[in-house]
């Protein structure tokens, strides 16, 4: 009895080194382990006519060579799979050709807030409020109360958005309609700054587009001249282009300052030398400025006989374009993922 034994699991080791895939191992397990016809259920079915101490004997070494049996099956296996997964699988188990989670892509902030976050925190530092303004605006904020009557031809520079009938409404053609609302409604000594979006009708081009944001600054205080806004001018040109760069400030009309000023920074990019951003003049036009008109302090309910102040407005967009290299105005308004995923 136990010699068959013996040869039925010879001949099941044998077997089990021939097989090649599972198919075979399948047939093999079948061959031997079958309830109805499998090799080893032929040898207990001796079992039955057995009795007392003989039947246990035999039972507790059937049971060992079944298992023995088994556990080489099983190991044959998983061999088997390991083969079959092969390279896939690595040592630690990790299928390698699970398909990945898509990676988690954060937003981030548009290169105008960028900068203009990074403006507000200076100007913050030297003690500035930040104010917000209306986007649409009445005629008389973001004319009249900054010295630009209806006939001024000044307002053939700045064409608006008008609102079907609302004839005295517009898009605000720039922040300093925020110059006579702030004065009116926190008094002097005032030092604020406007960041936001503006309007014009324009016919666009890469350097025009019909919406761009302004940073607009006014301080409002007794005996301010004009040696402190150059002053906070130059700290600002400073602070975005480097310590070494200079102010350069040029006669300009604006209505709403006397005298008024065109400015202009040294190039950051050839530091005066003249290139090709500059085109060859060595200086970057980024603000205008100037000293308060005595017209718009009244409209702001101040004496202009107490009060002096300075005003700037620096073209947001226009930083921005520098900063990042952008040619092309339009793009900032476009909504285009392609642009906007470079930030
Ligand atoms: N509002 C002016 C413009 O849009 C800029 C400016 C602001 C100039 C304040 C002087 C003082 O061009």
């Amino acid at each position: 009895m136990k010699d068959q034994l013996e040869k039925i699991k010879q001949e099941f080791l044998e077997g089990l080194k021939e097989i090649k895939d599972t198919l075979q191992l399948e047939e093999l397990k079948n061959e031997f382990f079958s309830r109805k016809s499998g090799k080893v259920n032929e040898v207990m079915k001796v079992l039955k006519d057995l009795a007392g101490d003989a039947k246990k004997e035999f039972g507790v070494l059937v049971n060992e060579f079944k298992m023995e049996m088994e556990m080489n099956l099983a190991k044959k296996k998983s061999e088997l799979d390991k083969e079959k997964m092969g390279n896939l699988v690595d040592e630690e188990g990790i299928d390698v050709t699970e398909p990945k989670l898509p990676l988690y892509e954060g937003g981030h902030l548009h290169p105008i807030t960028i900068v203009q976050n990074e403006l507000e925190d200076l100007f913050t530092s030297m003690g500035f409020m930040i104010l917000d303004g209306p986007e649409l605006e009445s005629e008389y904020y973001n004319f009249e109360a900054v010295n630009i009557p209806a006939d001024h031809p000044a307002r053939d520079m700045q064409d608006t958005f008008y609102i079907k009938n609302h004839a005295n409404w517009v898009m605000r053609t720039h922040t300093s309609t925020m110059q006579a609302r702030s004065m009116q409604k926190y008094g002097a000594p005032l030092r604020m700054i406007v960041p936001g979006k503006c309007f014009r009708n324009e016919a666009t081009d890469v350097r025009h587009e019909h919406t761009f944001y302004q940073l607009e600054g006014m301080v409002i205080d007794k005996n301010i001249t004009f040696g402190d806004m150059k002053g906070i001018l130059e700290t600002v040109a400073k602070h975005l282009y480097g310590k070494d760069t200079k102010v350069k400030l040029r006669p300009k009309f604006y209505p709403f300052v006397e005298p008024g000023v065109n400015g202009e920074v040294t190039c950051y990019l050839c530091k005066g030398l003249g290139c090709r951003l500059c085109k060859g003049t060595g200086w970057l036009e980024i603000f205008g400025a100037g000293m308060t008109h005595p017209n718009v302090i009244k409209e702001g309910g101040l004496d202009p006989n107490v009060y002096q102040g300075f005003a700037f407005g620096f073209g947001l967009t226009r930083l921005v374009m520098l900063k990042y290299g952008i040619d092309d105005i339009r793009l900032l308004e476009s909504g285009d993922l392609r642009f906007l995923k470079q930030f």
